[in-house]
């Protein structure tokens, strides 16, 4: 990559001296002190591109992971705004040897920390287009292209979430922000209790508990249930805080599901949640921010068998669908919920309504300027056809289960969660050593995984356990991939035992 960027400020610096007879023939000439004449743009674009291409072949021969310290990035990069400009392509340059690469290659065949994303090339494109067309996906006067396609794959997604017509939503920055939404949509339906209280599995993920505080639940009433051995909401447990809160006054505003932790890809039992929501009068939120988009497979929508029986579901397009950042949803089962809490009305956007036929996104959720998130997933999908989607999808899941079983079979290493929704939990244990020696191994072991280069792997706790993770997601790895993963985890679990022996 870095080549690259060299060779080609070298062969730019010798196009500079063609500089002012370029701007000769600007068409935005006499625009202003902030364009650039056509054969600038198309060079910084080009030079971007080859940049970027570059970097996708190199990256299986990369680290998985890159960084640096504050204090060097800070004397490389300086701070105060400069005065002066200098060309385009050399600001470029420096960013792409002194800033890009300073980050962990959440795209790499070989990067299985946290989760995940190896975004589509139609979709990195559709990001540019999208920002060169200068959309604001507002409102359908201000966008009425990119509303039709949010409208569009609003509808693919009340399609495989299996919901009714009445169903509909938005696409949102990501699963926090469609958290929030949820739970606003939630104390709307609750009639805006004085003392609202949520309920959530010890497995939830962090953004819920922050979206239940900015929907207004003080934190003491954001109730954590104990989950199962198998990391599912223990249902017992909910039924009783419901009861018990109740009995102090308190509102249950709203339960929310997991639909594939981030932590073991647990899923609560959906159905069961469900019907108890109903009958209590509870709105039921299903987070499937990262499982949500296994619904496009067989396997993923047998996982989350009955998550159309929720009031919404959040899921990430920049998990397991091949986004860019940010690329959310949030679909609400009666998406009127959503402009009742939402749309506001402004003397200033009083041109922009255009009537119940034609939306404006701004209504349904908190931002007003948005970014055309529906342009990537219409046009990735339409370059590569739903079949190439359902078959990446299905990768991550059949190669997380065949790691499940390279672990079974291993004699130094251990499952430590069932395997699900690509989801791999295990960690080096042979047996006849305690908790604490296991943990000092295992922690020993990920810190020289990270230094070795070849993959970068994260860990969980569950339970106290620590314990090593994989989340399988990305649509080129393969199982040579995984298998060396493992191989080398099981070689530096054996040397580690053997040096605390
Ligand atoms: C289960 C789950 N919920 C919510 C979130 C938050 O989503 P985002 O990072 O898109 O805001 C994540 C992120 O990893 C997640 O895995």
């Amino acid at each position: 990559m870095h080549l690259t960027a060299n060779r080609r400020a070298c062969e730019i610096e010798s196009m500079d001296e063609n500089r002012t007879d370029d701007r000769k023939h600007s068409p935005m000439e006499g625009f202003g002190p902030l364009t650039m004449t056509p054969e600038s743009m198309r060079r910084l674009a080009n030079f971007a591109t080859d940049v970027l291409i570059e970097r996708l072949g190199g990256l299986n021969d990369a680290n998985a992971w890159d960084g640096e310290f504050r204090d060097v990035l800070k004397d490389r990069l300086g701070s105060h705004p400069p005065e002066d400009g200098r060309p385009a392509e050399e600001v470029l340059t420096q960013v792409v040897r002194e800033v890009l690469p300073f980050a962990a290659r959440l795209d790499h065949p070989r990067f299985f920390g946290f989760v995940p994303s190896s975004p589509t090339w139609p979709g990195v494109v559709a990001d540019y287009l999208a920002a060169g067309f200068n959309i604001n996906s507002c409102t359908w006067l201000v966008s009425s292209g990119t509303s039709q396609l949010e409208l569009i794959v609003v509808d693919w997604l009340r399609d495989w979430i299996g919901y009714p017509d009445t169903a509909g939503g938005l696409l949102t920055s990501g699963g926090s922000a469609a958290s929030v939404e949820a739970l606003v949509a939630a104390r709307t339906a609750a009639g805006h209790s004085d003392r609202p209280a949520i309920y959530m599995s010890d497995q939830a993920h962090g953004a819920l508990k922050r979206a239940a505080v900015i929907a207004g639940v003080r934190r003491e009433n954001v109730r954590v249930v104990r989950s199962d051995d198998r990391f599912r909401i223990d249902m017992e447990e909910l039924r009783r805080r419901v009861v018990e809160d109740r009995a102090i006054g308190l509102q249950p505003m709203a339960v929310c599901a997991n639909a594939g932790t981030a932590s073991t890809g647990a899923v609560d039992p959906l159905s069961e949640m469900a019907a108890y929501c109903a009958h209590e009068g509870i709105w039921l939120h299903a987070d499937a921010a990262y499982g949500g988009f296994s619904l496009v497979t067989e396997e993923g929508a047998e996982l989350l068998d009955c998550i159309e029986m929720s009031d919404s579901v959040g899921m990430d397009a920049h998990k397991w669908f091949f986004q860019p950042y940010e690329a959310g949803a949030l679909m609400v089962k009666n998406a009127e919920h959503l402009e009742i809490s939402f749309a506001m009305g402004s003397d200033v956007l009083q041109d922009t309504v255009w009537g119940a036929n034609h939306p404006n996104f701004a209504d349904r959720g908190l931002q007003l300027s948005r970014a055309a998130r529906a342009l990537k997933i219409w046009m990735s999908v339409h370059t590569f056809g739903m079949a190439a989607f359902r078959s990446a999808v299905r990768n991550g899941l059949d190669l997380a289960l065949r790691a499940a079983e390279a672990i079974e079979s291993s004699p130094t290493l251990e499952s430590t969660a069932p395997v699900s929704l690509g989801i791999v939990c295990f960690r080096v244990n042979p047996g006849g050593r305690d908790e604490e020696a296991l943990e000092e191994v295992n922690r020993k072991v990920l810190t020289r995984v990270f230094w070795d280069e070849l993959a970068f792997l994260s860990s969980t706790s569950l339970r106290g356990v620590f314990s090593l993770r994989l989340c399988i997601l990305n649509h080129t790895t393969t199982w040579e991939d995984v298998r060396r993963t493992l191989d080398l985890v099981e070689r530096l679990g054996e040397e580690e035992l053997a040096a605390s022996d």
